[in-house]
């Protein structure tokens, strides 16, 4: 069948007030690009003739300014889900102009398959090739879009040929069936394929095909600084004596890991350590760090949604496919998140918090309890699963001001009952085994920044007796003072004796 091959201005001129678009949303790769610029130019001149013009997005997870920037400056978005990172959206999801709701990762598309959130009028999708019977060949992340495609009554393709076409066959198109008929997902290895390497659509629906030139403008990563650094080590650390101790098996488990500088940190730190063996990761974005990894023979594979590399990186990666292409497999967002999988596989869970409390509790959303960050992401549906649970975090945050080790978390996302280890840069908390006074001891001696620690006992020492001995009037004094003067080591718990 030929397709109809369209400008993004046509694209976005079929785009209407209220529509609902899905995206495959897993950070920028393998989200479109120039079919959204089109559709902001074409909010800003429907807002300049005084009419509505908004926009409900689903993804699989963020985008890229190419998207949720460059919309949100118009004021173009109505409803977003479920994650984001980018500033511009963040400010108008905190001021209310957009609303947002966040959902586990791997929830997202069997939701949508649900009908819990409505009908789906278009998917646009970011694409090597499209072959005349709907066969797509996706470009570097999968997300949700098998689920927005099916569920769309139309869809934008847009051909991007930075792509290289020697990309077939790093996808695993997999949708599980819904309940009461779902199976078991059948991955007992995370190098196990079960799907299709490519996205198969009814080419009916393919209502325009747009093509487009450009790498995803990931930046590079920034060198780690010294926190980073330090926290890095720490996981390395511990993650070497459960190996040593035998804990973690002597094949070892897959791994999970956050993005940014703390996770590229650990990664590196892995990767130097001679006693720790070849790893697989099963995990929901891979950054540059996995790459090297991956030259060095360190890592022996990585199941993701998305590759998540720089465009220096992602030349690499271009320029030398042949090596790495029984390396990598793109999964959907619910299947790189799956808590069936991860559970089965034993994945070794290292996600990033905020700010975590003396009993456990993390919180990876809210600023001081109330500002959208970016969203829970995958972190619950690893967290929850995983063999081993880690969250990080540095000890303090600007300069000392606030202490990311509180009495109570501001905003819960992952409880004391799926957290087992924390670490700072500070050290190591081992959580598991221990009652609440016992996690609480070992939080604020190992985690806490000395800044914060004498404060931390005296909070511990408030609590009138209960197993999780909290004092309510007191739990929120941190961010109460930081409130009132700026600094949270002003706080004075005499006053609530
Ligand atoms: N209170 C107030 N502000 C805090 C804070 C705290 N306890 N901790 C950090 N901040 C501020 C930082 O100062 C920084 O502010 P700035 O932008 O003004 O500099 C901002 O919050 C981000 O902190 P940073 O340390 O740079 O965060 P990060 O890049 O390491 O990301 C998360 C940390 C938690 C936001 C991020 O990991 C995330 O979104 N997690 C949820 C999703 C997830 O875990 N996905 C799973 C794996 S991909």
């Amino acid at each position: 069948m030929a397709y109809n091959q369209i400008t993004p201005e046509e694209a976005a001129a079929m785009i209407n007030h209220g529509d609902t678009l899905g995206l495959s949303g897993f950070t920028a790769p393998g989200n479109p690009k120039a079919i959204f610029e089109a559709v902001a130019v074409k909010a800003a001149a429907e807002h300049a003739a005084g009419r509505p013009f908004k926009v409900n997005i689903f993804t699989g997870a963020s985008t890229s300014d190419h998207i949720d920037g460059i919309l949100s400056r118009n004021d173009a978005i109505n409803m977003r889900a479920p994650y984001q990172n980018t500033p511009d959206l963040r400010k108008r999801i905190n001021a209310h102009d957009t609303h947002y709701f966040d959902r586990h990762l791997s929830e997202m598309a069997q939701e949508a398959r649900y009908g819990f959130y409505g009908k789906f009028d278009y998917a646009v999708i970011e694409a090597v090739d499209v072959t005349e019977n709907g066969e797509i060949l996706l470009g570097c992340g999968a997300g949700n879009i098998p689920t927005y495609a099916r569920m769309a009554d139309k869809i934008f393709i847009e051909i991007n040929s930075a792509l290289p076409s020697s990309i077939r066959g790093m996808h695993d198109i997999y949708l599980p069936d819904d309940p009461p008929y779902r199976r078991e997902i059948p991955i007992f290895h995370a190098n196990d394929r079960i799907g299709s390497p490519v996205l198969k659509v009814d080419p009916q629906k393919i209502v325009g095909i747009v093509h487009t030139d450009s790498l995803d403008g990931v930046k590079p990563f920034t060198e780690p600084d010294e926190i980073s650094k330090q926290i890095g080590s720490n996981v390395a650390r511990f993650l070497l004596s459960e190996y040593r101790s035998g804990r973690i098996p002597k094949e070892f488990l897959p791994l999970q890991s956050g993005v940014g500088n703390v996770a590229n940190a650990v990664l590196y730190d892995l990767g130097e350590s001679p006693e720790i063996p070849p790893f697989m990761m099963y995990t929901e974005v891979i950054q540059d760090a996995v790459l090297e990894l991956m030259k060095k023979g360190k890592c022996t594979f990585a199941s993701t949604c998305s590759m998540t590399f720089s465009d220096a990186t992602e030349k690499e990666l271009f320029a030398d496919l042949k090596f790495f292409h029984d390396k990598i497999l793109m999964r959907p967002a619910e299947i790189s998140n799956n808590p069936e999988v991860i559970r089965r596989l034993g994945v070794i869970a290292m996600n990033t918090a905020l700010e975590a409390d003396i009993f456990g509790g993390v919180n990876s959303t809210h600023v001081l309890g109330t500002r959208m960050m970016n969203g829970i992401g995958g972190s619950g549906d690893f967290t929850r699963n995983a063999y081993i649970s880690i969250f990080s975090c540095p000890s303090v945050t600007k300069g000392g001001l606030i202490s990311n080790i509180v009495p109570m978390v501001s905003h819960a996302d992952h409880s004391e009952h799926s957290v087992d280890i924390l670490i700072t840069d500070q050290g190591i908390a081992d959580l598991r085994g221990k009652d609440p006074v016992q996690r609480a001891e070992t939080i604020i001696e190992n985690c806490a920044n000395p800044m914060y620690r004498e404060l931390l006992w005296d909070y511990l020492k408030l609590g009138k007796g209960g197993q999780t001995p909290h004092s309510l009037a007191a739990a929120f004094a941190f961010h109460t003072e930081f409130a009132d003067s700026g600094d949270m080591r002003n706080t004075n718990f005499a006053k609530y004796c």
